[in-house]
């Protein structure tokens, strides 16, 4: 079985679904068709990861700064989160019993009511599902994530539930969209391009990362299991020797 492939699979996998543009720039297609292709393989990939033993994976799938596109693409790619949520819907009792977890990372106050209220409706649906922890990152922000955790803490020691000097790293993740998930292991980003792009700061603290030319719309299987090779060979050694 394909379990075997590894002999050590990290907890917590992060992907940066970017290069959707380019690859339909590439082939003279209007970028929405190269989201459209995007969405497909992350449906792929999301799907071989559990498969495989992933047990937490994290989607980077709308950035806080991507709003600055043009109207049109936004409205292409929020178009395309409707399709999957409603297929999620569909599809609900296959995937509970493969056990997937849906959850949604990051701020749904500037989000479609409509489309808001079916993430939390999936999320409701699958929070028993405990094999597969799937998550996506829409309108998530890093820096925006770990803000909103400072407020909360600020609010908590404002009316007198916290003292200063309990404030702990526990204090913060417990405000984090990830709270209760284990930190990013391997944080993968195609396309060429190697930054975080405001991606999970916090949780990448000690994260591993891989990086691939290859635009996400091609991005296969066996690319994947090429980045959990690399993982495998990585010496981890968080600070220690
Ligand atoms: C990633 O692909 C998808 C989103 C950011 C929503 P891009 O749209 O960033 O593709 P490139 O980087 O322009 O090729
Ligand atoms: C990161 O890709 C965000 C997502 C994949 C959702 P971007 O294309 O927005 O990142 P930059 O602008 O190249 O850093
Ligand atoms: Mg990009």
């Amino acid at each position: 079985m394909s379990e075997q492939k590894f002999t050590v699979l990290p907890k917590h996998v992060a992907v940066i679904m970017d290069g959707n543009g380019r690859w339909a720039k590439k082939r003279g297609l209007p970028r929405t068709d190269g989201h459209i292709e995007g969405a497909k393989t992350f449906r792929r990939i999301g799907e071989y990861a559990g498969n495989i033993g992933v047990r937490h994976i994290t989607f980077y799938a709308f950035s806080t700064e991507n709003w600055s596109r043009p109207e049109a693409e936004i409205k292409g790619i929020m178009h395309l989160f409707y399709d999957y949520l409603e297929e999620a819907f569909d599809r609900l009792d296959e995937n509970r019993e493969k056990g997937i977890r849906l959850r949604f990372l990051g701020d749904r106050s500037r989000i479609d009511r409509e489309l808001a209220g079916m993430m939390d409706r999936i999320e409701a649906v699958t929070a028993d599902c405990s094999k597969v922890n799937l998550n996506i990152a829409l309108n998530y922000g890093g820096q925006q994530e770990i803000l909103s955790a400072v407020r909360s803490i600020a609010a908590d020691v404002q009316n007198g539930t916290l003292l200063p000097e309990d404030i702990s790293l526990q204090s913060i993740e417990n405000r984090l969209f990830t709270a209760g998930q284990p930190p990013v292991d391997l944080m993968i980003r195609p396309s060429g391009e190697q930054r975080i792009s405001n991606f999970l700061l916090w949780q990448s603290a000690y994260a591993e990362f891989w990086y691939s030319d290859v635009l996400w719309p091609d991005f296969t299987e066996r690319d994947f299991d090429e980045a959990l090779a690399a993982f495998e060979k990585r010496n981890r050694r968080f600070g220690g020797i």
